[in-house]
This record gives C-alpha cells, sequence and structure tokens, in this order.
C-alpha cells in the first residue's frame, strides 16, 4: 500500500520523507489555509522535496470552485504547475463532470468527499485516478468507514476499474493496517497516524534490554567501529 500524508505542512513533509517510506501527499483548502501561504509557491514546494530524493510523487492539490466550468480552468491550471500534481474535485454532480473531461484531457483526478459505494461507482465510471473515502469521518457519525472502503475495493475488483482507493480521513494505525488488509491502493494519513505506525512499546523495550546487555559486556565486546578505524 502507499503511504501518502494528508498534510501541507512542510516540516512534517519533510521529516517524513526523509524516511523513504513516503509516496506522496493530500492536501485540502482547509489544511493549505494553515500554512499562510502563496498556494502555488507552497504546492511547488511540496512538489520539490519528493523531487529532490527522487520520489515520483502524487501531490493532491483541491479545486475550490463548485461549479464544472470552474472546476475545469482551476483543474488545468493546478495540472500545469508541476507532473507530480493530481487535481482534486469534489463528489458533486459539477465534481464528476469535471473529472470525466480533465480525464479526457490526460489530468489526474483525485475524487475527494466519498461517502458512499454509489458516489465510487460513479467516479470509477468517470476515470477518476484516485478515489478517496472519508473513513474517520464516516465513523464520527456512527456508520462504519472501513467497510465502505470494503465495498469500494470489491466493486472495483469485479469490474477491473483501474481507479485507486485511497482511504482518506485516517484516524489511527488501526485504520492503515485495516486499510492495507482490506486491499486499499493508498492510505493518506496526518502526520500524528504515520509517527503511531512506528510505535510499539515492545520494541522499545526490547531495544532498552538489548542495549544494556551490550553494555554490560562492552569491555569483551569492543566497539563496532574499531576495525574500520584500525584498517585506516
Ligand atoms: O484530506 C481529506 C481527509 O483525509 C480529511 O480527514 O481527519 O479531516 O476527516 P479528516
Amino acid at each position: 500500500m502507499k503511504i501518502f500524508l494528508d498534510t501541507a505542512n512542510l516540516d512534517e513533509i519533510r521529516q517524513g520523507t526523509s524516511l523513504g517510506v513516503l509516496d506522496g501527499v493530500t492536501t485540502n483548502p482547509s489544511l493549505v489555509a494553515k500554512e499562510k501561504r502563496p498556494f502555488r509557491e507552497h504546492v511547488l514546494e511540496i512538489c520539490r522535496i519528493f523531487e529532490e530524493r527522487g520520489i515520483h510523487a502524487a501531490i493532491s492539490a483541491e479545486v475550490v470552485s463548485t461549479d464544472t466550468e470552474g472546476m475545469l480552468r482551476e483543474g488545468r491550471e493546478l495540472a500545469s504547475w508541476h507532473k507530480s500534481i493530481v487535481v482534486k474535485c469534489p463528489t458533486t454532480p459539477d465534481g464528476i463532470r469535471a473529472c470525466t473531461i480533465l480525464t479526457r484531457e490526460g489530468i489526474r483526478v483525485n475524487m475527494t468527499l466519498v461517502f458512499s459505494a454509489s458516489q465510487a461507482l460513479l467516479v470509477a465510471k468517470a476515470g477518476a485516478y484516485f478515489v478517496s473515502p472519508f473513513v474517520g469521518r464516516l465513523d464520527d457519525i456512527s456508520a462504519d468507514g472501513l467497510q465502505l472502503v470494503r465495498e469500494i475495493v470489491e466493486i472495483y475488483r469485479n469490474y477491473n476499474f483501474p481507479t485507486e482507493v485511497l482511504a482518506a480521513s485516517l484516524r489511527g494505525p488501526l485504520h492503515v493496517a485495516e486499510a492495507a488488509r482490506i486491499g486499499a491502493h493508498i492510505g493518506t494519513m496526518p502526520f500524528k497516524v504515520f509517527e503511531q505506525l512506528f510505535k510499539h512499546p515492545l520494541t522499545d523495550r526490547g531495544l532498552e534490554a538489548f542495549l544494556k546487555d551490550w553494555e554490560k559486556a562492552r569491555a569483551t565486546l569492543g566497539d563496532i567501529l574499531a576495525p574500520a578505524k584500525a584498517a585506516r
């Protein structure tokens, strides 16, 4: 499964890419607004961070128009900024119309704010590159967000739709692991959730014990780097 960060924060993106396990970023107007910087400059900076590390990333940037014509104008503009940019459109009738047209023009579209399997079916038929079901927001209203991801993966497999399932609004490591078990192509998550993916108390406790034992026997064991130094 590809791992995306759901953030527009450059420090978080830099830290994430340094680990070599990130495949992209999803932004939305709320996340971008928090950074208080010119949008174009900011999105291009995100693209550059991945480029510098030689990662072929997908960076989602969202339109803010609500009518098809406006989405087309903004979508074409966003896609012209950088080859990594995937245009994000809301799953409304206007958004689906825009997706159909942008896709025919060769522009990759991420259809966002998907909350039902029927919406996901339509966006696949419109040629979306990514479909973004919002897991956490469904859980928030006592629905089963992961069940939606399951249904979408099943429908897309039934008909061999090439649209990739991007599980969004993931709120914890269990959401991420379950989305991967289901077969979502991508999981996007806030930096805090990304950090939680690494954490396990037994890893920390185990490492502590290894290092204590090493320290006790240090005089006999020597230094791992010592032979290299002596060889110089
Ligand atoms: O980027 C869209 C989505 O992932 C939002 O997540 O946590 O605001 O529901 P959240």
